[in-house]
């Protein structure tokens, strides 16, 4: 890998130990992944900030490092509210070690509001065309394929050593020839916004790290041979919280890091891509077959919402949902702190019903979770993450299905589509 004669200096420890160190990461990668050189990227979005996945190793590398980041950068979401920690019965202990954390990434000159959607966040934008270094799946998913800046999934220390930096390895997605679409995805029944998490889900599992190109409502629309009608216009349009529905599902039950819609995504709209010789069909009964998990013994005993963070349009619709009503059962609804900042009518009319807005945190990188058996979620990424990470069983379904459940006005073995 050909490295400037500072980034040498640097290499050899003339900048000191951290960005020695900082460096020895990228150019491993680098050299791993056949990268010519290093590039400057624009931000950092650093994983590996909840103790419950980093533990006291983690805080410790973290602690030992000096100096500032060279780029903005921020935080994926920690292991707790870190203001209402006691709320979802979260340990003294774990919140000590937390806010350690914390406190050790904000010392390199981190921003501290912990979320996945950084995008939507004031004074953190993203230009298309932009490289970045960020880590969190979704997150990534998102800024490749519906902002079309250009990053790899980072791990926490690479992306953290990128803003120490202020650069990256040039090498996947950073590179022009792997962002062409790979298969195609040809989707053959209308969607709704619940169904876009479900469809991320069963697509990612077949599509794996590829590049998937989406083909939304073509077979029907052919066979039709006619005007689509006004609805089904809408569902081969998706907007932006479906697409960030979509990309996160993908990036968990798969690994797909970069997606293209034809003609909607920025990409797909500059140049019309080949359709790619491998082809999966994703079919009605598919989604059907993700809504259709049950927890066999039991009701959901929470529901969670928020996965990636919601925007201000998904807590609207949710405080209409839930407007003059109370839940029966724990309702959790993750946000980033700045959009609840901004939306406080949401967010009373939300805890109004006994529901509770967390910022900070989601249901998988918390522990507060593990204190259930059955989460039910709207989104496909935690339907995947859920089982592995908090020990309980997981139910996707609609968010109208989620908040019914949580009313009581809807049980198990009812329709949650
Ligand atoms: Fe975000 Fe947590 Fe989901 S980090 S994408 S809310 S698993």
């Amino acid at each position: 890998m050909y490295l400037t004669k500072e980034e040498e200096q640097i290499l050899n420890g003339e900048a000191g130990e951290t960005l020695q160190k900082a460096l020895e990461i990228l150019v491993a990668l680098g050299d791993i992944y056949g990268a010519e050189g290093l590039i400057p990227i624009k931000s950092a979005q650093i994983a590996g900030v909840s103790y419950k996945t980093i533990g006291d190793a983690g805080l410790e590398w973290i602690s030992d490092l000096k100096g500032k980041v060279k780029v903005p950068a921020i935080l994926n979401p920690a292991g707790m509210d870190l203001e209402n920690w006691e709320r979802i019965r979260i340990e003294r202990t774990f919140a000590e070690k937390q806010k350690e954390i914390v406190r050790a990434y904000e010392k390199l000159g981190i921003r501290c509001e912990c979320t996945c959607t950084p995008y939507t966040l004031k004074n953190f934008s993203v230009k298309s065309g932009d490289h970045l270094a960020w880590s969190e799946s979704s997150a990534v998913a998102y800024a490749n394929s519906v902002l079309g800046a250009r990053t790899n999934r980072e791990g926490g220390p690479s992306a953290l050593s990128a803003a120490l930096l202020g650069k990256t390895a040039n090498y996947g997605f950073h590179l022009e020839e792997n962002r062409i679409p790979t298969i195609s995805v040809s989707v053959e029944c209308s969607l709704k916004t619940s169904d876009y998490g479900a469809l991320g889900y069963a697509a990612g599992k077949a599509i794996g790290s590829q590049v998937p190109i989406f083909y939304l409502n073509e077979k029907k629309e052919r066979k039709k041979g006619k005007e689509k009608s006004k609805e089904e216009a809408a569902t081969a349009c998706p907007n932006q919280d479906e697409l960030k529905a979509l990309g996160a599902a993908m990036a968990a039950s798969g690994a797909v890091a970069l997606y293209h819609v034809a003609g909607l995504t920025p990409e797909a709209k500059k140049r019309k891509f080949e359709p790619p010789a491998e082809k999966l069909v994703i079919e009605r009964s598919q989604l059907d077959e993700v809504y259709a998990s049950l927890c066999e013994d039991s009701e959901p005993d929470l529901i969670a919402l928020g996965c990636p963070h919601c925007s201000p349009a998904e807590l609207k619709k949710t405080a209409e949902l839930l407007k003059d009503k109370s839940v029966s059962k724990e309702l959790w609804v993750f946000t980033s702190r700045e959009i609840a900042k901004f939306y406080p009518e949401y967010i009373n009319c939300i805890e109004k019903s006994g529901a509770k807005v967390i910022c900070d945190t989601c249901m998988v990188v918390s522990p507060a979770s593990n204190h259930y058996s059955c989460v039910m979620v709207n989104s496909g990424k935690a339907f995947a993450y859920v089982p592995g990470m908090c020990g309980a069983k997981a139910v996707f379904g609609s968010l109208e299905a989620c908040v019914q459940n949580a009313t009581g006005e809807k049980k198990k073995g009812e329709d949650f589509n």
